[in-house]
């Protein structure tokens, strides 16, 4: 297991710069760089792998500065998005390419490559090219290949969104599985933001070649500390209030704040409760699998409340005109 840090990374083009002043991947953690197409994510990767140079800035792992070393030297694995198979070898073979490289024993390379074909699910395939297999088994080829090696570091790059819904799910549920088995330090690419939820210990938000804020899955969707990562992650609402006496208050609902002046509340839908009363007009609403999203009118502002229907204190059929709101987690945006 090893850490990996970056230390004020700076890497520009004519139109993009990368910024990062800190990133660390813990020991044995699972961290998840999410964010918008185009905001540097691949190229944080790759920086960490080694196929890109900082122009500035320092890549340690566990504390060593790895600025100098071949990608081949860094004990990293690695998946991209495009599974980038060799088509003209069987499934042993492209697992097994690392290890000729290292040039081990035969024996040696057969045991492990089964190792790693076991733990992605995949035996009894081996003589497959990849032309026969499907989009989910490539991809599993790829993670086998990565992990055969036995990293230290696994970085993964987007690697199931070409594949369709049902298999994502599962394939992300297996990644995480495997990685907990391992306890491999993993560093993982993604613009879903609800497979980084699923699958992540941290995740570090990424905008426009900056890190906008990292921390655990639950800490970002509760307590996000810009707009951007509130909208990122979710559904948001977001109001605009003025605090007097430690209150903000709009149409009879109140968010009791430690300071005055303008402050932006923020809360999930799912955060706010309703029960038959007058403070809020229903404008509409809108049925989910077993849940209600109802647009509120409350003061001047809209917002979304979301709700299972078996907690609702009144059947679809018999929704009311108006509501009483109460929020009961919320956090003021910086
Ligand atoms: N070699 C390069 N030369 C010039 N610009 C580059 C180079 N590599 C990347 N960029 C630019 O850096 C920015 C970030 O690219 P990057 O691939 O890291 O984004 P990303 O977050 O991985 O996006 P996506 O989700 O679309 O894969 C883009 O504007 C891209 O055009
Ligand atoms: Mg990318």
């Amino acid at each position: 297991m090893v850490r990996v840090e970056l230390r004020n990374v700076v890497r520009a083009w004519e139109d993009f710069r990368l910024t990062i002043e800190y990133l660390e991947a813990r020991d044995g953690e699972f961290l998840t760089l999410l964010g918008p197409s185009g905001c540097g994510k691949t190229t944080t990767l790759r920086i960490i792998a080694g196929f890109e140079k900082p122009d500035t800035g320092e890549i340690l792992f566990d504390g060593k500065v790895v600025n100098e070393l071949p990608p081949y030297e860094r004990g990293i694995g690695i998946v991209f998005q495009d599974y980038a198979l060799f088509p003209h070898m069987t499934v042993f073979k492209n697992v097994a390419f690392g290890l000729e490289m290292k040039r081990l024993p035969k024996a040696e390379i057969e045991r492990k490559v089964r190792w790693a074909l076991e733990l992605v699910g995949l035996e009894g395939l081996e003589n497959r090219y990849p032309e026969q297999l499907s989009g989910g088994q490539q991809q599993r080829v790829a993670l086998a290949r990565a992990l055969v090696v036995e990293p230290d570091v696994l970085l993964l790059d987007e690697p199931l969104s070409n594949l369709d819904a049902k298999i994502r799910e599962r394939l992300r549920g297996e990644i995480r599985r495997i990685q907990r088995e391992l306890g491999i330090t993993t560093i993982y690419v993604t613009h879903d933001q609800e497979e980084a939820m699923a699958i992540s210990d941290r995740i570090a938000v990424m905008n426009f070649g900056k890190v906008e804020q990292v921390g655990k899955p639950l800490e970002l969707y509760y307590r996000p500390k810009t707009e951007f990562v509130a909208r990122f992650l979710g559904l948001s609402n977001i109001l605009e209030l003025k605090a007097k006496d430690g209150k903000a208050c709009i149409g009879g609902l109140c968010f009791y704040v430690e300071r005055d002046g303008k402050v932006r509340v923020f809360f999930r839908p799912e955060s706010v409760y309703v029960k038959p009363g007058e403070m809020a007009e229903v404008v509409d609403y809108e049925l989910l699998p077993g849940r209600i999203r109802l647009r509120l009118k409350i003061g001047d502002e809209l917002i979304l409340a979301e709700r299972f229907l078996d907690e609702l204190p009144f059947s679809v059929e018999e929704l009311p005109a108006r509501v009483d709101v109460d929020v009961r987690s919320f956090s003021i945006l910086g």
